[in-house]
């Protein structure tokens, strides 16, 4: 059973795999070192933790960010006019294409990949527009102890190329939609290698480290050589008993780790308006 004995706000777990609510926590006040403390534990034993009711301005979005290391500005996000290092997901009415709506990761395109990030609704759709989240220890733990031994030793390639560089705008109609929320496709030259499987640099525990969004092959292997793996991994880490599911309202704030979740958007609210502030922190190398 996940841990529940928190004294400085009340949690409330969302499975037995991971999500948790916490409930009694202003995070517009400078929040104090002890429950800050416990808001990391929570963070390291839940994966993604959320709160409600919270109203930020984008300063405070950013005190609080920082608290947990550097910001890292994304390269590809429109950010919000005042505060560059916010970037702004949203979807108007008359756009089809979401932002992030299919499984990954953020930034494992990158060396060291960020530790987390900071999402918070600004405006959310009547219905629809949840997000689900999937837990890569869930996911390694299910696998057989064969396929753990097979996959301890290699390494994945990652890339923003398809995602975000030249040849993701080659569809008209998707360059068109997606409009002024991303862009600067020339930056996405930059691929990373990463274990497959990592040890988690705070909870110590061992995470499967591949995702749809960014992975493209075994490192060494081809791409079909890669293709059949990869497809049964993401399967198993998309198991429903490894996922959580988080219902947005206003003021809505939620905090994942990037090393031991998924996150998907769900893009089931056509016709309204869904605005999220984002903000993602720096990480350290994998191991
Ligand atoms: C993202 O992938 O960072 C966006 C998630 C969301 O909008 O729910």
């Amino acid at each position: 059973m996940p841990r529940v004995d928190y004294t400085t706000f009340d949690l409330h777990p969302m499975t037995m795999t991971l999500g948790a609510e916490i409930h009694g926590v202003d995070l517009g006040l400078e929040v104090a070192e002890d429950q800050f403390n416990e808001i990391r534990r929570a963070f390291t034993e839940f994966s993604v933790i959320f709160f409600r009711d919270q109203h930020l301005t984008p300063d405070q979005h950013i005190a609080f960010a920082s608290r947990w290391g550097e910001i890292n500005v994304n390269r590809f996000f429109k950010a919000i006019d005042s505060h560059p290092v916010i970037a702004e997901v949203r979807k108007e009415p008359d756009q089809e294409t979401n932002i992030g709506g299919s499984w990954h990761t953020d930034h494992s395109y990158d060396q060291v990949p960020a530790t987390g990030s900071i999402l918070y609704a600004r405006q959310v759709p009547e219905i629809g527009g949840d997000t689900q989240f999937a837990s890569m220890y869930a996911a390694y733990d299910g696998l057989s102890d064969g396929l753990k031994r097979m996959l301890e030793p290699l390494r994945a390639t990652h890339s923003s190329r398809h995602a975000f560089g030249r040849t993701a705008y080659r569809i008209q109609q998707y360059s068109d939609d997606v409009g002024d929320r991303l862009g600067n496709p020339d930056a996405a030259t930059q691929d990373a290698d990463h274990p497959v499987v990592i040890q988690h640099p705070l909870s110590g525990r061992k995470a499967l480290y591949v995702n749809p969004g960014f992975t493209i092959r075994f490192s060494g292997w081809s791409d079909e050589e890669s293709r059949p793996l990869l497809e049964y991994l993401y399967r198993q880490a998309t198991k429903p008993e490894y996922t959580c599911r988080f219902h947005w309202q206003k003021n809505s704030l939620a905090l994942w780790d990037n090393r031991a979740t998924w996150h998907q958007a769900l893009n089931d609210y056509p016709g309204q308006r869904r605005l999220m502030h984002r903000i993602t922190i720096e990480g350290v190398p994998l191991e």
